[in-house]
Formats: C-alpha cells, sequence, structure tokens
C-alpha cells in the first residue's frame, strides 16, 4: 500500500510513512486543538509534491483559510499553488445543501490525491435524523475511497478530560479507515495540545501514545517525541 505523507515528519515516521493510501481518516478533537491546521499542513504538503489537493471547508472562507495559513511561516507558500496542485473551496450547508446533496457530488467528483473536508459536524446538522446521516456517511466514504487517494475528515468533539470522546457519537470513528484525536493535556500543570492515533487499518501503532503536538509561526506545525513513554 502507498504511503501518504502527513505534513509531520515524527507522524510519518509512527505511521511507517504516513497514512495508508486509499483511505478516510478521521482528524477529532474540541476547539483550537489545531484541527485545520493540521488540514491545511497536510493540503500543502501534497501541493508542493504535485499531488492535486484539496481543502473543502463548510466553516471558513477562502480568505480566512489563507489568512490561517499565512500567519504559519512554513504554510505561507500554500497560496502560490493556489489553482495550481492546490484548490480551496468553501460550501455553505444548508438550503438544500445536505449530506445526501454532498454525496452526489462526490460521485460526479474527478479523481484527487488528497482532500481535507472540515467538518462532518456541519454534514451532521443538515441530515434529516442520525441514522440518515450514518447511512450517507458510509455511502461518502465509500465514493471518496473511490475518487481521492487520502481524505481526512475534520470532526469537532467536546471537551472530555476523562474518557476521550473521539467523534460526535453517530460511528464516524468506525467508518473511517483511522482516527488521529488532537487534545489538550496537563503537562507540568500547563495545558499542552497533543495528538494521538487511536485507529489506523493496515498500520502496526502503539495507540493512544500522546505527542506533543506544537505550532509555531516560525517552525510550523511539529509532533514532538512523547513526553509519556
Ligand atoms: N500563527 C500562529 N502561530 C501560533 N499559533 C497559532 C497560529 N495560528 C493559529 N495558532 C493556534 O492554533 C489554534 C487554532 O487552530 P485551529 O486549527 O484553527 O483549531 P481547530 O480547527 O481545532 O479549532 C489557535 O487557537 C492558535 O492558538
Ligand atoms: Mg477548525
Amino acid at each position: 500500500l502507498r504511503r501518504v505523507s502527513t505534513g509531520l515528519k515524527k507522524l510519518d515516521e509512527l505511521l511507517g510513512g504516513g497514512f495508508p493510501g486509499e483511505t478516510v481518516i478521521l482528524v477529532s478533537g474540541s476547539a483550537g486543538t489545531g484541527k485545520t491546521l493540521l488540514g491545511l499542513n497536510f493540503v500543502a504538503e501534497g501541493a508542493r509534491k504535485g499531488e492535486n489537493s484539496c481543502y473543502l471547508s463548510l466553516n471558513e472562507n477562502k480568505a480566512e483559510l489563507l489568512r490561517a495559513c499565512e500567519g504559519i511561516a512554513a504554510l505561507e507558500d500554500a497560496k502560490k499553488y493556489m489553482g495550481k496542485t492546490l484548490d480551496m473551496k468553501t460550501m455553505t450547508m444548508g438550503e438544500g445543501i445536505d449530506i445526501y446533496y454532498f454525496t452526489e457530488m462526490f460521485s460526479s467528483y474527478p479523481k484527487i490525491d488528497r482532500l481535507v473536508i472540515d467538518n462532518v459536524n456541519k454534514l451532521l446538522l443538515f441530515a434529516e435524523s442520525k441514522k440518515e446521516y450514518r447511512i450517507q456517511l458510509s455511502r461518502l466514504i465509500r465514493y471518496l475511497k473511490e475518487k481521492v487517494n487520502c481524505s481526512l475528515l475534520v470532526c469537532e468533539t467536546e471537551y472530555d478530560n476523562r474518557d476521550k470522546v473521539i467523534d460526535t457519537g453517530v460511528g464516524e470513528s468506525f467508518e473511517c479507515d483511522g482516527v488521529v484525536h488532537l487534545s489538550f493535556l496537563e503537562f507540568e500543570e500547563k495545558p499542552m495540545r497533543t495528538l494521538e492515533v487511536y485507529k489506523m487499518r493496515y498500520t502496526e501503532i502503539e495507540p493512544k501514545i500522546p505527542h506533543e503536538f506544537i505550532i509555531n509561526s516560525k517552525k510550523g506545525l511539529k509532533l514532538a517525541d512523547s513526553h509519556f513513554v
């Protein structure tokens, strides 16, 4: 299986080269944990390598996404790939654009290498019922595996310190091939951004080992060696 570089060197090492190809990976976490930046970093990495990459946002518009990239030196070059190997799309859900419309759209989508959908919570919000959402989500994931080599589905989760909540409770983590969870953890009495791999099909992993996830305007995004092993 061809591996897809994640944009984080340490994460590539942990996964034996990157995410497995022909997969859909869930990137979950509470507000501010870095999901959007992780996604932007993932498509920028692909765009630089000449892979056709697309960021589809149901949250921010293109200007806001570019503004987020401009704040991080390592992502500044994303702009120059726009319209070439990088595409940023914004869609507003509601008014007839629901998860059903969305899956139909992907069924006619051209093949691409990398895709980020930010976020699945918006799809759930505009679904008729949780059951309908799960059925459509499953269809969407199947389409994505045909059309896209590696897709990241961003998922907003509630903050919870005890047992971590890794999806919306409607089965995203079961439907996806992998789950990468971002959260805040106390380390030496200070909250720290962390990344944990919960699940990765076709890959030998050490699950749920928190690694510090660093967002630095000058150095970019980085995964550190774990403080916890
Ligand atoms: N230029 C930057 N330098 C340092 N940290 C940044 C920069 N831009 C954003 N951040 C940090 O990233 C966080 C937002 O990340 P984001 O990916 O939007 O989170 P999420 O999508 O998980 O809600 C902000 O709270 C901020 O602290
Ligand atoms: Mg976000």
